[in-house]
């Protein structure tokens, strides 16, 4: 088999690159793991910067987007007894646009699917080859019948775990991480939620934090610690956590109900650089990972797939890989500049098991600079909306 890019993954990253590679006439094929009723099933993130609507209305797949997510102006943060609003309209200027990765990636795989571009669902033993000269190839197996696929280009949109950037020579690439020995235990409930706009409250006991998919359905999150397990907390338990950590309004508000989906997520911060390796290209969690605090992860994955879309464009329409060449560079300038606002909204928020009461102190210091500072709170709403880069 040949085509023009190969493309490893189809979540976010994965499948906005081939939609974007569609509608600019560019043959793709998908070469995913898992099938696809897994692969739409799964619960991620919600929050989309009005950037990524941008990527996702000139991709097509804005439609539903534009009429069932939830225009957001604002997050209120609580810290102990204090309650921040934080209006993104006034502060800077826009809004984000609550709707679910779930969604995202419905919209994505039905025009995929319109579209007639070739996807490989089920995928084993994906292998890659030849990227740094002009024969890339990637091999897999699916259900048990060998298949290769020579191409120009491959777009490793694999995720952290994926075999992209692992087949990456050591001695070409550097990697940054941070562990936070914290996880975010989430639940997805049938239920409207606590208040119209995002609670993000640091508390004695831990950070909590309630999201939503919609006006009836509720995602909630608490702080745990490294290594516990998603088996060893009721939804009662859960509850009882969350309405400690709430501020007395919320909590007396929150309306419990069985949780639809229960899972852990550990929080890390990850960057390898650079992000090309001849005709091999990293794309969303296969090159950087965020602790989920700065809701900046899905963003990240489509900005990245339309900027190298953008440089694969220019390559076959006018032979011009300038845009191409500076893929990397431009991704890791907004990547590092989320993985900073990422790691500062950690820091603040969190309850760290090693932490003295000097560390405390600080988060109070930094959490009072925000209450009486707008250049502090103009900062922090131009970060989340993706206004600073
Ligand atoms: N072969 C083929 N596909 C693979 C392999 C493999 N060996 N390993 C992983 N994959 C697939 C996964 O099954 C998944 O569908 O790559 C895809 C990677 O998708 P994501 O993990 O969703 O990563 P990305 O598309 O970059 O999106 C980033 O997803 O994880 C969230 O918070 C993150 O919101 C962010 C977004
Ligand atoms: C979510 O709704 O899943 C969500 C929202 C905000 C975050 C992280 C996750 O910072």
């Amino acid at each position: 088999m040949r085509t023009q890019v190969a493309i490893i993954g189809a979540g976010p990253a994965g499948l906005l690159l081939g939609r974007l590679l569609d509608l600019a006439g560019i043959a793709n094929v998908i070469v995913e793991r898992q099938t696809p009723e897994h692969v739409a099933g799964r619960i991620r993130a919600g929050v989309l910067e009005p950037g990524s609507v941008s990527v996702l209305e000139a991709a097509g797949v804005g439609a539903r987007l534009a009429r069932e997510g939830l225009v957001h102006d604002g997050v209120e943060i609580a810290f102990d007894a204090d309650r921040l609003r934080i209006d993104f309209q006034d502060l800077a200027g826009g809004a984000t646009t609550v709707y679910g990765q779930t969604e995202v990636t419905h919209d994505l795989m039905d025009a995929r699917a319109a579209s007639g571009s070739q996807s490989f669902y089920g995928a084993a033993n994906v292998v890659l080859d030849g990227f740094d000269d002009t024969g890339p190839t990637v091999r897999f197996s699916q259900d048990g019948q060998a298949h290769g696929l020579q191409c120009d280009f491959i777009a490793g949109c694999d995720g952290y775990h994926g075999p992209s950037r692992a087949s990456v020579p050591a001695g070409a690439i550097r990697h940054y991480e941070r562990a936070y020995s914290l996880g975010w235990l989430g639940i997805l409930v049938d239920q409207p939620p606590v208040s119209e706009e995002l609670i993000y409250a640091s508390h004695e006991r831990g950070f909590a934090l309630c999201s939503m998919r919609s006006p009836t359905r509720s995602r909630y999150y608490i702080q745990v610690q490294a290594g516990e397990r998603v088996e060893d907390w009721s939804d009662e338990a859960f509850y009882d956590e969350l309405r400690h950590r709430l501020p007395a309004d919320a909590a007396a508000a929150l309306q419990t109900g069985p949780s639809i989906e229960k899972s852990i997520a550990q929080l890390r911060s990850f960057v390898c650089e650079p992000l090309r390796f001849g005709r091999l290209f990293l794309v969303g969690d296969a090159a950087h990972i965020v602790p989920p605090t700065g809701a900046k992860g899905l963003n990240l994955a489509i900005r990245d797939a339309a900027e190298l879309a953008a440089g694969l464009a220019a390559h076959y329409e006018s032979g011009s890989d300038a845009r191409l060449d500076g893929y990397s560079d431009r991704a890791l300038h907004r990547i590092w500049a989320a993985e900073r606002f990422s790691w500062w909204m950690t820091m603040l928020l969190h309850r760290f098991p090693d932490a003295d009461s000097f560390a405390r102190k600080i988060q109070r210091a930094d959490f009072e600079q925000l209450l009486r500072s707008p250049d502090a709170q103009r900062l922090l709403a131009s970060n989340y909306i993706g206004a600073f880069e």
